[in-house]
């Protein structure tokens, strides 16, 4: 038994269901939280066995999306724990100028952007940093979520939403275009690539800075482990990984990844040589 009322045969039959009807996998998630989502959409739908819910995910292909929908949980801020990206800003940004070569845009991966604040954020910082020099620089921020990419390409959020941007940067950066709404100017905008993607199966490389923020706290330890290798294969050498306040490198996996900054969760890639070596 996974849960009180889903058994591990259901949660397989579950997943080989979502697969087929609109080829997202979801086996990375960790089983607890999966059972949860499930049992919330069981409560959602009024059906009372998990058997019933089996057969109507297999019979509408909409419920696959449903609960496709109800595993992204997209709570986002700009700016969100202020103190990294005052660290990101200060200390790495100068390290990442050094890292990559001269003709070069720096390359950025923000991995499940949600609703794009966290790439919007980057984008300011880096836009403010790199002002009196040459250099260039693109992210690619992608969400497994696509109404999430949809409302970030829009690039307009409410005032509310807004309250973590300093003015300086709200004047810079942000147009006014109704009374509580605002949008991203385009001198902004071109700095960011949006695109529906799932991160086990997104496709980059000779990445200089992988953000990957409150995304792996739903992994399984197997699909985390994965994963890290993945980001480690990303990077470029010496390049960085940013992860969330609650998460940290899988303990297989800490020979590969230095840590840079500890409170703050920054961590730089050890090439695979120097670990052979
Ligand atoms: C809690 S939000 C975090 C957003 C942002 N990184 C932050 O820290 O504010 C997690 C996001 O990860 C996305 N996500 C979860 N699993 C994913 C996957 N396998 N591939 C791509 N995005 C994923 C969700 O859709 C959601 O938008």
């Amino acid at each position: 038994m996974v849960s009180a009322v889903i058994l591990e045969s259901q949660l397989k039959e579950i997943k080989k269901i979502v697969k087929k009807n609109i080829d997202v996998n979801i086996d990375h998630f960790e089983t607890n939280f999966l059972s949860r989502r499930i049992e919330r959409r069981m409560r959602i739908m009024g059906l009372k066995s998990s058997s019933k819910y089996v057969s109507f995910l297999d019979e509408d292909p909409l419920e696959s999306l449903e609960l496709n929908a109800s595993l992204s949980i997209n709570v986002t801020e700009f700016f969100r724990n202020r103190e990294v990206w005052d660290v990101f800003q200060q200390k790495i940004i100068p390290k990442i100028i050094k890292l990559s070569n001269n003709y070069e845009k720096i390359r950025i991966w923000s991995a499940g952007c949600a609703t794009g604040n966290e790439p919007y954020s980057l984008a300011m910082g880096l836009s403010n940093a790199l002002k009196t020099k040459e250099k260039q620089f693109v992210i690619i921020a992608t969400d497994m979520n696509p109404t999430s990419i949809e409302i970030a390409k829009t690039g307009k959020y409410e005032s509310e939403v807004l309250k973590n941007i300093p003015n300086s940067l709200m004047s810079k950066f942000l147009e006014k275009i109704d009374d509580d709404l605002y949008k991203f100017n385009d001198g902004l905008k071109k700095f960011i690539h949006f695109q529906v993607g799932d991160v086990d199966s997104f496709n980059i490389n000779q990445v200089d800075v992988i953000v990957c923020r409150n995304l792996l706290i739903y992994y399984s330890n197997d699909a985390k482990d994965l994963l890290f290798k993945k980001f480690h294969k990303t990077l470029k050498d010496g390049g960085f990984l940013v992860l969330g306040m609650a998460e940290r490198i899988p303990s297989l996996m800490e020979k590969f990844f230095e840590s840079v900054e500890l409170r703050q969760k920054i961590y730089q890639k050890v090439s695979a040589e120097s670990i052979i070596a």
